[in-house]
């Protein structure tokens, strides 16, 4: 039995529905979550800068006690998770990828939108997952930069969002996908303007359930997990302001 929390990391709310998942699957186990607002976006922001961000808040969730961390950021995974793991060789570290295995599992002759920020979709690692899942699939890369603002303010539904989504997958809808990934965590909460946008066809997918089972294997592996009485769950955020951890809450139990 290992009370040690799991941290969670992510460059502000996004992560919240990593978190969700996280808790869904492994409920005994207690959660430190820290989301780096003040800094967010990650997504238009240089490699060597998200590296720094993502190196110094590891180090702060390692010494804070953490037995594991999970980079519920695509964004700080694509460009981080090397030269995390290389720091921390002993340490369980899991990073969030689109889920685009999952879609080519279920359509593997489909075609299939990547909604991600401009830094996943740039980085090698995306470059050689696309390569590894995408021989017979047509994927179709969508940089969404304007996305993760909304959801930082809580604006996750209604008129305004919905012409956002619309603008940043202009060009990508023209013939109709089979399946859309969210591949950045803050996109889950805008599924409802994501769903109007393409439609009812297409089956939506992200990585959280699979980063949790993920994160949940591997502590297994090792021995650490958590058992008996429900675990806590504590949220914090490098913007700490009353408005900003009360949308933290309501993100981790909306209905999404
Ligand atoms: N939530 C992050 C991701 O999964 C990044 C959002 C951002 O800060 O640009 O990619």
């Amino acid at each position: 039995m290992d009370n040690r929390p799991i941290a969670v990391f992510d460059s502000g709310l996004g992560g919240l529905s990593v978190l969700r998942a996280l808790i869904r699957v492994m409920p005994e186990e207690n959660f430190l979550y820290f989301g780096d607002s003040k800094n967010a976006p990650y997504g238009d922001k240089t490699t060597d800068e998200i590296r720094a961000l993502t190196l110094e808040h590891a180090q702060e969730l390692f010494s804070r006690g953490s037995k594991a961390l999970v980079v519920a950021c695509n964004t700080a995974t694509s460009a981080a998770i090397n030269e995390l793991r290389a720091q921390y060789p002993d340490r369980i570290i899991i990073g969030i990828e689109p889920a685009l295995k999952l879609a080519v599992t279920h359509f593997p002759a489909g075609r299939v939108l990547v909604m991600a920020t401009e830094a996943t979709l740039r980085e090698r690692k995306f470059a050689a997952l696309m390569e590894r899942c995408g021989q017979h699939c047509d994927i179709v890369k969508c940089p969404c930069p304007g996305l993760v603002e909304y959801v930082e303010r809580g604006e996750l539904t209604g008129a305004a969002v919905e012409t956002a989504v619309r603008e940043e997958l202009n060009g990508c809808l023209e013939k109709a996908p089979d399946a859309v990934v969210l591949g950045c965590t803050h996109y889950p909460f805008l599924r409802g303007a994501i769903r109007a946008v393409v439609g009812e066809r297409p089956e939506i997918l992200d990585g959280a359930d699979g980063t949790a089972k993920e994160t949940r294997r591997r502590l297994s592996e090792a021995g650490l997990l958590r058992t008996g009485s429900p675990g806590t769950v504590e949220l914090t955020n490098s913007l700490p302001t009353p408005e900003l951890m009360r949308l933290s809450e309501q993100l981790l139990s909306a209905e999404i």
